[in-house]
């Protein structure tokens, strides 16, 4: 994997979009303190760094042993197997294919890991995530983002070829060239943040999502019927009649907490398609 130690450049979605920089009161920087942007017209977005500072050598090296048995053991699973051949597949390699397409390259983004260094759950996600972008030359760079990530573990994700990004985007980043979504188990408002911030056919046919699945997100609404609930979700539930979703098997054991009710999401839009109309 190519490692990128560049850090990289704080997104501005919208170059022609104003910013505005917040100091904290009394205008003095204290350690930890975390300086807050704000996207005028948008949700704040905010720099960031990790609030767990503490780190060594024999922490970071603890924490890369731990991550490569977990490639290892899950390169050798029926689930990473099976988790392939659907890939695999003819319609879902060619839909990569021609996604990729004048490109060369897919991005990779992956939002909510969690902590890699506690729990065993967002290191089988991560590895899972390594695994794609060796064997698929067309994964591109791969940028990871949560606000848990402490220094050792960024320390680790770096020496892993990912670049951690230092600024918390909310989940907002536009697909403005293909790219693929890697957002295991999130909260439902990171993926409508991220489907607000693309909310027009050209954006979101360029992204490809892997997270909770929108068709159960809708059922439960369905039953439940909370509106408030309702209109947090309200872009996924919007989105779905564009959206063809393929479950992935997690039934086995070992990789049931790390990967249950996560699906594929492929975004397919005429370039006609209203999504005002489709906005509840
Ligand atoms: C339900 S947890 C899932 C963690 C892990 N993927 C797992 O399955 O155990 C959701 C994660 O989203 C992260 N998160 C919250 N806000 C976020 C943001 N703005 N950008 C990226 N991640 C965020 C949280 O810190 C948390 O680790």
């Amino acid at each position: 994997m190519a490692a990128s130690t560049n850090t990289p450049a704080l997104d501005k979605p919208n170059p022609a979009e104003d910013w505005t920089v917040v100091l904290p009161r009394g205008g003095k920087p204290k350690r930890n303190f975390h300086k807050v942007i704000i996207r005028v017209g948008q949700k704040q977005e905010q720099l960031w760094t990790p609030s767990d500072t503490e780190t060594n050598p024999e922490r970071e090296s603890r924490l890369m042993q731990k991550i490569q048995s977990c490639i290892k053991k899950l390169e050798s699973s029926s689930f990473w197997l099976a988790f392939l051949n659907q890939l695999q597949t003819p319609e879902i390699f060619d839909w990569f294919q021609k996604r990729v397409g004048s490109e060369g390259k897919m991005q990779m983004v992956i939002y909510g890991i969690g902590s890699i260094e506690s729990f065993e759950p967002p290191r089988l996600q991560l590895s899972l995530a390594i695994l794609m972008k060796r064997l698929f030359s067309w994964i591109g760079e791969v940028e990871v983002f949560d606000p848990v990530i402490s220094l050792a573990e960024s320390r680790v994700l770096t020496a892993l070829g990912c670049s951690v990004l230092t600024i918390n985007e909310q989940g907002r980043r536009q697909a403005l060239t293909p790219m693929m979504f890697f957002m295991p188990h999130c909260e439902a408002e990171l993926y409508d943040n991220l489907l607000e911030a693309n909310w027009c056919p050209d954006l979101l046919n360029n992204i490809t999502l892997f997270g909770n699945s929108f068709e159960a997100y809708e059922q439960h609404l369905s039953v439940c019927k909370n509106l408030s609930l309702a209109d947090s979700r309200k872009h996924i539930l919007a989105v779905r009649k564009f959206v063809k979703e393929l479950a992935i098997d997690s039934s086995s054991d070992d990789y049931f907490r790390a990967f249950h009710g996560s699906s594929w999401h492929f975004f397919k839009l005429d370039p006609h398609s209203d999504l005002c109309d489709a906005r509840p």
